[in-house]
């Protein structure tokens, strides 16, 4: 790595590579999983700035290397930081409050003290890695309390906080015993950016009522003076990059292939998830299996192919999850399937960008039907990769997506009969109808990709508290 300190830090949970040990005890690294990586690294490689975060695996110790154009600085982490700060307090308490309550959220305080601590030891890296007056961005529900911490350690640091996750309701976000320190640590940041205009008010008003700040729209205005604006951001992929992937021979060379070992049927089906209980897996391969079961089509005519890439292997809800949809597709393929031609082809692993891009090339209907989601960038990859302007997608409305990308089929991920009209809709749909959404869609994923959206918080950052509309007006709300 060429520098020690940089004018842009990234600090984010994990770095854009996870090291994964090899049955002969080895190690590689692989792209690690999740949206995150997917809008950060694109630009991290147009920039020149150093990422923070974990390398993944328990007690890593690496020097800062650079990987793919990257400079990355790794933290490491013990087996308690992962069982207190990662799989407990960011995934056992925070991720269902604020991913609606899908699943019950648990509340440690042994879990928020390790949230604490390992929090402080990104702040201190960050406060290392930053030169004079460096812009830092830290990312994520698991570092909520950095912004505070590194304002305090380096108070010379333009700081930019952004959530990729949804921001619950205030009646949600107060069962959080540490719901005051967690709202005084985003407020360390200048800037504070959410996927939804919805999430941002959340946010605004449990400033309001719960730390006491005045705010006036999209600003808080603090006791020392500063300024401190939520707003919205809807992130976004690189859509021209993913495209002219999807354009080449290799990846329609691949597609082909697949739909060949598919057995060509009329339709493939995708879905494309972290294998999260948030995602709607279980509940979207249900519907596709009674379809098979009334007989509106079988598997000449349709399959389904649902990628579910391992995560958070060590968390109970996740282990249940895994087996229960195990047994489902068991006994979907177990009625419905043929020799060689299984009505669901579930495959339980994490692919590189090509064989992504060739699956989505493959599939007819994309099916995305999580029970709340921040935004779902598998959406818009679907959309950016159908370069013909076919293809359709079914969507829950819940996704963040679903204010972007109006013209799929949207559904109510709950309403399982809901789930299965759209899903037949989307199947039989005419060539006309697929593309007419599909162009609709296609104009909005390539006008708003991730360059942009990054470009729109980084200008914001720079500008916030030096406008005179940031002034304290004289009426408050
Ligand atoms: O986008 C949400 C997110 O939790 C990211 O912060 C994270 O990197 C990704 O999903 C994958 O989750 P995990 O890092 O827990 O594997």
């Amino acid at each position: 790595m060429k520098d020690v300190s940089h004018h842009l830090v990234i600090v984010a949970n994990r770095l854009p590579v996870d090291r994964v040990e090899l049955a002969d005890g080895s190690h590689t690294w692989r792209t690690s999983p999740g949206g995150l990586v997917t809008a950060i690294e694109p630009v991290m490689r147009h920039g020149d700035g150093v990422w923070i975060g974990w390398p993944g695996g328990v007690d890593v110790d690496v020097e800062p290397f650079t990987d793919n154009d990257m400079d990355l600085v790794p933290i490491s982490m013990s087996a308690e930081d992962i069982e207190g700060f990662y799989e407990g307090f960011s995934n056992g308490t925070l991720w269902p409050i604020y991913h609606d309550l899908v699943a019950k959220p648990e509340f440690h305080r042994e879990w928020w003290d390790s949230y604490v601590a390992v929090n402080q030891r990104f702040a201190e890296k960050a406060a290392e890695a930053a030169d004079e007056g460096a812009t830092v961005w830290v990312h994520d529900y698991q570092l909520q309390l950095v912004p505070q911490m590194l304002r305090t350690l380096r108070p010379d640091l333009r700081i930019g906080f952004y959530l990729h996750i949804p921001f619950p309701p205030a009646e949600l976000f107060q069962q959080l015993p540490w719901r005051r320190q967690i709202l005084e640590g985003l407020l360390g940041a200048d800037l504070v950016g959410f996927q939804l205009p919805g999430a941002a008010q959340n946010f605004i008003r449990l400033v309001r009522q719960r730390v006491g700040h005045k705010t006036h729209r999209d600003l808080v205005y603090l006791p020392d003076g500063r300024t401190v604006r939520a707003a919205a951001f809807p992130i976004s992929i690189d859509a021209a990059g993913l495209e002219e992937l999807a354009r080449s021979e290799s990846v329609a060379a691949r597609a082909a292939e697949i739909r060949e070992a598919l057995g060509n049927p009329r339709r493939v089906f995708l879905g494309i998830d972290r294998l999260d209980y948030t995602k709607g897996i279980y509940a979207r391969l249900r519907a596709f299996g009674e379809l098979l079961e009334e007989g509106h089509f079988d598997v000449e005519d349709a399959v389904f192919v649902q990628v579910a890439v391992p995560s958070r292997e060590q968390v109970e809800q996740y282990r249940l999850l895994r087996d229960e949809i195990d047994r489902l597709v068991g006994r979907i393929n177990g009625d419905h399937g043929r020799i060689g031609s299984p009505a669901i082809s579930y495959l339980h692993s994490s692919y590189p960008r090509e064989e992504m891009a060739a699956l989505y090339r493959a599939a007819d209907v994309m099916v995305v039907t999580p029970y709340r989601d921040g935004m779902n960038l598998v959406a818009k990859e679907y959309v950016a990769c159908r370069y013909e302007g076919d293809g359709a997608l079914v969507l829950s409305e819940f996704a963040g997506a679903a204010e972007e990308l109006r013209q799929a089929w949207l559904v109510n991920p709950y309403d399982i009969n809901g789930m299965k009209s759209a899903l037949l809709e989307a199947y039989g749909a005419d060539e006309r109808e697929r593309t007419r959404r599909m162009r609709a869609m296609r104009r909005q994923v390539t006008q708003h990709d991730v360059k942009a959206w990054a470009e729109s918080f980084m200008t914001e950052l720079a500008d916030v508290g030096t406008h005179e509309k940031d002034v304290r007006p004289a009426r408050r709300s």
